[in-house]
């Protein structure tokens, strides 16, 4: 077999076999076949697409680029749960302890925050003495005992996928359906998950930014799970604005656990729940999603997973009574609140512009090197659809520095559009792909 034999016929259009792309993807992850030769299948790829079947080869070659981990010493079915990456999308660390709650392992390998979206990584290591680098042994005895852990993806996962990523990254070609699936795909399964709930987020923070982009995405990762033998289900929901009303690390732990509390923003509380109930669905909790869903709704309205939230953090070395005071969280020195120059409707928050403030602040990185600062970020105090007078105060931003750079002031509240006339609040969700 020649690389440039298989890449010509990409090129042509035709379906490549599963003995070709294994072929590509092991000769790419042992040395063997060269940077431009990938790329230029890469863009082969994401002009003549892949078939579902060719994407779920595609993925396996992935998983088998490396260490498949071995979770089978975890008690009870593995469910794990993605998000494309949103802005302020403070999802798992509200329902790693409600799953727990209920008796399914949360057993989660998380990624710290990129570009303009957050991590859930670094969003726990607000908590003071959280650790995240666990052993798998250290994982697995956790899992067992608390039913919740998370820890960083080791890199002897899907390692092909990281070198494919890079190469995507500089060659435009990121943003092609099968593959974009068949990387996400390939680390939840390498991570040896049971089934998988996805959340492929749409509109403006999302990578996908129209709906039918967003629910051709889903429909792939759904195939190749149904391929692979993993209950999967995708969930296309909207970020055209941020999610609840935190960003930044601190800021989001406090949303969390005010959320576990029943008192958090509607449009996060509303998608854990329907994330988590699909989770114990598949987990076989429950039999039916409206049922799984009351019983979520009343964890969260009753509060009864805090003392979960506690055995999660203290399980992993952090001070656990930050669930009942926020004193104990690094929060920015000062809170420079921006007013609405204009009175209207909001009829959109740009969420990538709000996350590419909140990385300049200093709650995110550019390079996956760079520092960041826990206790920074922004609130937003309006929603999509909501009304707001002029002077009203439309968000707050948490800095350590006391005088705020003007040009972020601007562009913060250059991202809430307002116009005069009344606008219909959007959807959260727009559809489950099963
Ligand atoms: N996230 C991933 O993990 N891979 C992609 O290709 C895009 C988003
Ligand atoms: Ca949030």
């Amino acid at each position: 077999m020649r690389a440039y034999d298989i890449i010509y016929k990409k090129r042509q259009g035709l379906e490549l076999t599963k003995a070709e792309i294994e072929f590509l993807i092991s000769g790419y992850n042992n040395g063997e076949i060269p940077d431009y030769q990938i790329s230029a299948f890469a863009m082969a790829v994401f002009f003549q697409g892949m078939t579902s079947r060719e994407t779920a080869d595609l993925t396996e070659s992935i998983i088998n680029s490396g260490d498949k981990i071995d979770f089978s010493k975890i008690e009870g079915i593995k469910v794990d749960k993605h998000s494309t990456g949103g802005v302020g999308d403070t999802v798992s660390l509200i329902i790693a302890p409600i799953i727990a709650y209920f008796g399914a392992p949360f057993a989660k390998m998380s990624g710290r925050g990129l570009g303009h979206t957050g991590g859930t990584l670094d969003k726990l290591e607000s908590i003071e003495g959280f650790n995240i680098n666990l052993t798998s042994k250290e994982f697995i005895e956790k899992v067992n005992k608390n039913k919740v852990a998370v820890m960083g993806q080791t890199a002897k996962l899907a390692p092909a996928d990281g070198k494919l990523y890079s190469l995507r990254d500089v060659t435009a070609t990121v943003d092609s359906v099968p593959l974009i699936a068949s990387s996400i795909m390939s680390k939840k399964l390498a991570a040896g998950a049971d089934g998988i709930v996805l959340d492929v987020k749409t509109g403006d923070g999302a990578f996908m930014k129209s709906i039918d982009d967003s629910f051709k995405l889903a429909e792939e990762m759904v195939d190749i799970g149904n391929h692979l033998d993993k209950e999967t289900i995708a969930l296309v929901t909207n970020m055209n604005q941020p999610l609840g009303e935190a960003i930044g690390n601190s800021l989001e732990v406090i949303e969390a656990f005010e959320t576990l509390k029943g008192r958090g923003p509607k449009d996060l509380t509303d998608l854990c729940i329907t994330v988590a109930g699909h989770m114990l669905v598949i987990a076989k909790i429950f039999d039916n999603n409206k049922l799984a869903e009351n019983e979520v709704r009343e964890v969260i309205e009753k509060g009864k997973s805090l003392d979960k939230m506690k055995e999660f953090i203290a399980g992993q070395g952090g001070n656990s009574r930050v669930v009942d005071n926020y004193d104990l969280l690094p929060v920015a020195q000062y809170k420079h609140q921006l007013e609405s120059p204009a009175e209207g409707y909001i009829s959109k928050i740009e969420a990538e512009e709000l996350g590419k403030i909140a990385m300049m602040l200093g709650a995110g990185r550019a390079v996956i090197t760079d520092s960041i600062d826990h206790s920074v970020g922004i609130k937003v105090h309006k929603k999509q659809g909501d009304r707001i007078k002029k002077g009203e105060h439309i968000a707050t931003i948490y800095s350590n520095e006391d005088k705020l750079n003007s040009n972020i002031e601007k562009r913060t509240i250059d991202s809430f559009h307002v116009t005069p006339t009344k606008v219909e609040k959007e959807p959260l969700i727009y559809g489950v792909v099963t």
